[in-house]
């Protein structure tokens, strides 16, 4: 078999398991099994597969096919134009999480540290610390995510300084220059409908907030008051349809749409 009948026929099978991108899918997979980039396929399609190779790409297609996103097959999430690594303890980064990475990136900050909120990968400390010339701090409840963060800051050089804590509860009072959270939203009760490869792979962890999914940016607020020195900022990713009860707990934020028109970003000097 051929680098592109294999391609051929892994795209097949995605597709007729419902799987979106089944081409482009089939592609990352080969170039994974391979450890090519997937310009390599291109150049080499007339090669024939190595037994070693098929046996790995038949692996991932088949996990892919049950459910499993591929980013945790392959263990990489681009995110801002760099690699992060990523396994089941975090998050999977969104582009939508770029546009609060650029909030805070096009915002004139007091002197002090950024803190990121439930950091997952790491992947908006380590880019505000590659992108921004400032001090930046990352807290998880998670160690196991901590882990992956601390792993991402160590190969793509970043300066953070991680801990580990619940929130901001272990962050001395006015201290900080900014707050930066994409932090769990989605209510227990929407577990049903959300798609089952978010539910089955990803952490619940990093999806899951109580009561009405509000409860962490309930928390977020009421504590920023202490620790942000005055004049500091806050900016928080929010679920698509929770602008008016973020706009209930935080009256001066001013709210910014994604790409898609959704009201996405608070931002609130506090
Ligand atoms: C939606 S994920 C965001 C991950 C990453 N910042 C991103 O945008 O891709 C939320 C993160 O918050 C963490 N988390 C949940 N509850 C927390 C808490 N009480 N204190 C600190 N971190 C928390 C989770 O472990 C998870 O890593």
């Amino acid at each position: 078999m051929t680098v592109r009948q294999a391609l051929e026929q892994g795209t097949e099978l995605l597709e007729k398991s419902g799987i979106d991108a089944p081409r482009l899918t089939a592609e990352v997979l080969l170039s994974h099994a391979i450890r090519q980039p997937k310009q390599w396929l291109y150049a080499h399609s007339t090669d024939e597969l190595r037994e070693l190779w098929w046996i790995h790409y038949g692996r991932y297609l088949h996990e892919r096919m049950k459910g499993k996103p591929t980013q945790y097959i392959t263990g990489i999430q681009e995110f801002y134009g760099r690699d992060f690594q990523v396994t089941p303890a975090v998050l999977i980064p969104r582009p939508e999480t770029e546009l609060l990475v650029e909030a805070v990136l096009q915002t004139l900050l007091p002197k002090g540290p950024i803190l990121d909120i439930g950091t997952g990968s790491g992947a908006i400390a380590i880019t505000l610390a590659l992108e921004a010339k400032a001090q930046i701090a990352a807290v998880d409840i998670s160690p196991e995510a901590l882990q992956v963060a601390k792993a991402n800051a160590a190969t793509l050089g970043a300066d953070v300084h991680f801990l580990q804590g619940d929130l901001l509860e272990a962050i001395a009072p006015q201290s900080l220059a900014a707050i930066v959270s994409n932090p769990p939203y989605i209510p227990k009760t929407q577990q049903d409908t959300l798609q089952r490869e978010v539910v089955d792979h990803e952490p619940h962890l990093a999806l899951f907030s109580e009561e009405d999914g509000m409860q962490h940016y309930r928390r977020i607020i009421e504590q920023s008051k202490r620790v942000l020195i005055p004049g500091g900022w806050l900016f928080l990713e929010l679920a698509f349809d929770t602008a008016p009860k973020l706009k209930r707990l935080l009256p001066e934020a001013e709210i910014r749409p994604d790409l898609a028109g959704h009201p996405r970003i608070a931002i609130a000097q506090i």
